[in-house]
């Protein structure tokens, strides 16, 4: 058969393999989304030019990457991000001015972790991935999954949880949801990219073991149980590496082990080196430190347009290696919506906004409670609503995370709806953000000078915030009860500078200490009422110590969505009885988290991960170091009774049975812990590790049984020199309970294989 027959006959089936698929708009048709026809996938690439292959496997604009128009191949569409489609940015560089581009701000990601609920997880991730097909997207660059190694991280708030088994939970579910939809999730950033100080170059040095037992498993779980389409690689180094192209990441781990099938996209400008990226991983390069122009960018200066075509043609990396890129490429396609089949999304509708407080009112985690809490709106006439958070708004705050939302109920608006119609409610502010040189670590020079320009002084502020502080105090003085918001002030876009610490992208925080003045403020008010109930708004938590004892009641509420206020008011009311737990430690300072306590935060060049597996509870447990509240901690207005703890061996699984009751006076949810122990191992290992988990609610005086079954994983270890999971056999301690810290069922198993 001649060439030229055989090129039109693979067209015409090439054409018709897109055509089909892009003639069925309309149509409800579903496609089997598992059986990708690789070989029609083939015969595609094989009348594809190189110029057509290398369109596909880098960005056509901001957030696209390119297609070929010659055989019908349509670009792929992407948008930020883990909790709400992003503004609209179009194919430029910056978010276009009055687009259509509202949508559901959901709470932060650690504010879903918190929930410790695996289908809300997927419920999530339904309604992110409906929206991001109502506005043209067929990837939704979320979730982010690393791990919180340091409270300083300033995109902690986008994260999940200190613990791998608890990310890899939660993360599931939601990539299940997402891709349920059509939209390929695109699981970031792989990996160890535990900080935002020196982010595009910082060289995370790694154990082996430590990237297996903690850094990997929540991406491991989300490629092969989410069955994730996307991988986004990370800024920065590992062990000498970038991890965008990383030969043990990406080459040997995540496409080898693991099996990955899915496309490996770049960070925005995080491919650094045109034949690491072709020979070990990247699959789609997305915006890059080439570009000479955002206003006018050549999109074929990325490395892996006229860079890597000049390897190519020069015989430096054989065709096959882009060939192979263009065909995950393409899967990705047939996988999502690319192709047009898909059934449309929705976005902005009571579903979806039902779903964000959902999710508010079960992250919510009330941290101390001396009775003070739920108020009785029948025994208050005046109630003080004190602090700067109670009004201001977060959705577009957070970085390359934000969301214009259709609207977003602030804690002073929430309380007003619920019970502003009975109570006399009088806000102080209290304090405002101002700059102040000492809270920018290293940025003291790049904004000092813009600070001083257009915002007023360190010292005005800290005069106009002493008035403050003063309204506030007469105003607690004279209520019945005092609601105050505080916390960190998530300062990204839009937000002028001088407004002090960020807990955004791009900025770590310098300490944990509460900023302007609040904990002076939160002091004064103890001492003038004594009904204070304290609501913390961030993605970590605060120095404690020098106003919780004071305090009869303590919320911390993250980045709650557009609906957090109506949920704090109705947990802080007892609409809602909470049952967040804490998806990370809090401990009173910074410096008693191990990656300070062994002095590698954030590094110079390089941070060492020298505390290796013991992150978190990890290293608090095993210890013994006091913290202020444990992992897997979280209060409600009833009480639980875990008993009857049964451990049953079969098909080398181990069966952990208890019962649990709610021996309160209210319906109420309880998050049964399952924490396991080797007793004696040939390596050293944490006194506990989080193996499995349930939520379940129950009215009062309700009994359940509680069954979680452990396979072979939950006992394992990486062995540090053999570099394999090893199960060694020998007396394993299981422990149940409703805190990391409160853990009264134990048991032993001997495994024997
Ligand atoms: C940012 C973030 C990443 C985001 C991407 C696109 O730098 O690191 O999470 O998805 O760029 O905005």
């Amino acid at each position: 058969m001649n060439t030229k027959l055989f090129i039109s006959i693979v067209l015409l089936s090439a054409t018709t393999f897109f055509s089909c698929q892009t003639n069925t708009k309309n149509k409800q048709m579903t496609i089997d989304k598992t059986s990708v026809p690789a070989e029609k996938l083939d015969s595609l690439i094989s009348v594809m030019t190189l110029d057509e292959k290398l369109s596909l496997i880098h960005a056509s604009s901001s957030f696209t990457s390119g297609g070929v128009s010659r055989l019908g191949i349509p670009e792929i569409v992407m948008s930020d991000g883990p909790h709400g489609v992003r503004h609209e940015h179009g194919r430029g560089w910056y978010a276009l001015e009055d687009a259509d581009d509202k949508a559901t701000y959901l709470p932060v990601g650690i504010c879903l972790s918190s929930t410790w609920n695996k289908a809300l997880g997927y419920d999530y991730g339904v309604v992110l991935g409906s929206e991001a097909k109502e506005r043209g997207k067929n990837v939704i660059l979320g979730p982010g999954v690393n791990i919180i190694r340091s409270p300083l991280n300033g995109r902690n708030f986008e994260y999940l949880s200190e613990d791998p088994f608890h990310a890899a939970a939660m993360a599931v579910g939601y990539v299940k949801g997402v891709q349920d939809q059509g939209t390929a999730a695109c699981v970031k950033h792989f990996a160890a990219n535990n900080q935002e100080t020196d982010r595009h170059n910082i060289d995370a040095i790694v154990s082996k073991r430590a990237l297996h037992e903690i850094y990997f498993p929540a991406f491991k779980a989300a490629v092969q149980d989410g069955g994730a389409w996307s991988i986004m690689g990370a800024y920065n180094k590992v062990n000498g590496q970038y991890t965008t192209h990383h030969e043990y990441l990406n080459n040997v781990v995540l496409k080898g082990e693991w099996g990955f099938d899915g496309v490996v996209i770049s960070d925005w400008g995080s491919v650094k080196d045109t034949r690491e990226a072709l020979l070990f991983g990247t699959d789609i390069e997305m915006g890059t430190e080439l570009l000479k122009s955002f206003s006018n960018p050549d999109y074929n200066d990325f490395y892996l347009a006229k860079h890597a075509k000049k390897m190519i043609e020069d015989g430096t990396i054989d065709e096959s290696v882009i060939d192979e890129k263009v065909k995950r490429v393409l899967t990705l396609m047939y996988r999502s919506t690319a192709l047009g089949n898909h059934s449309p999304g929705k976005r902005n509708v009571p579903e979806h906004q039902q779903l964000a407080l959902k999710v508010a009112q079960e992250g919510l985690v009330l941290l101390k409670n001396d009775g003070l809490l739920p108020l009785d709106k029948k025994a208050i006439k005046t109630l003080a609503v004190i602090g700067h958070n109670a009004t201001r708004l977060f959705a577009e705050r957070g970085g390359s995370s934000q969301v214009k939302p259709l609207y977003e109920i602030t804690p002073l608006e929430g309380i007003q709806k619920l019970v502003g119609d009975q109570v006399e409610i009088i806000f102080a502010e209290g304090y405002e953000p101002y700059y102040d040189e000492s809270l920018f670590r290293g940025y003291a020079s790049e904004v000092a000078s813009q600070s001083r320009d257009n915002k007023k002084s360190t010292d005005l502020a800290k005069t106009a915030n002493a008035k403050l502080l003063q309204e506030a105090i007469e105003v607690a003085r004279s209520a019945d009860a005092v609601i105050f918001v505080g916390g960190w002030i998530h300062g990204h876009d839009g937000m002028p500078w001088g407004e002090g610490t960020y807990d955004a992208e791009a900025r770590d925080k310098l300490n944990l200490k509460l900023l302007f003045g609040q904990e002076e403020l939160i002091q004064e008010i103890n001492k003038v009422n004594k009904k204070t109930a304290v609501v913390l708004m961030g993605g970590s938590n605060v120095e404690m110590k020098n106003w919780l004892p004071e305090t009869p009641a303590y919320l911390h509420a993250w980045y709650p969505g557009m609906e957090g206020g109506t949920a704090i008011a109705q947990v802080l009311f007892g609409d809602i009885n909470p049952s967040g737990k804490l998806p990370v430690t809090f401990a009173n300072s910074h410096e008693d988290y191990p990656s300070h306590a062994v002095g590698e935060f954030p590094g110079n060049k390089t941070v060492q991960y020298t505390e290796d597996i013991y992150v978190g509870y990890r290293y608090f447990d095993s210890k013994n170091i006091e913290v202020v509240f444990p992992f897997g901690f979280g209060l409600s207005y009833t009480n639980f009774d875990f008993s009857g703890l049964k451990l049953t061996q079969k098909d080398k699984k181990v069966f952990v049975e208890c019962t649990l009751t709610n021996t309160g006076n209210r319906a109420g949810a309880e998050v049964a812990q399952v924490y396991v122990h080797q007793k004696v191992a040939s390596v050293d290992r944490p006194v506990k590790e989080l193996k499995g988990f349930e939520k379940v609610t129950l009215n009062p005086g309700e009994s359940t049984t509680i069954s979680i079954a452990l396979d072979e994983s939950a006992f394992s270890f990486y062995h540090p020199e053999k570099l394999v999971w090893i199960l060694e056999p020998g007396l394993f301690e299981i422990s149940v309970g409703s805190a990391s810290n409160n853990l009264p069922l134990k048991g032993t198993v001997e495994l024997t294989q």
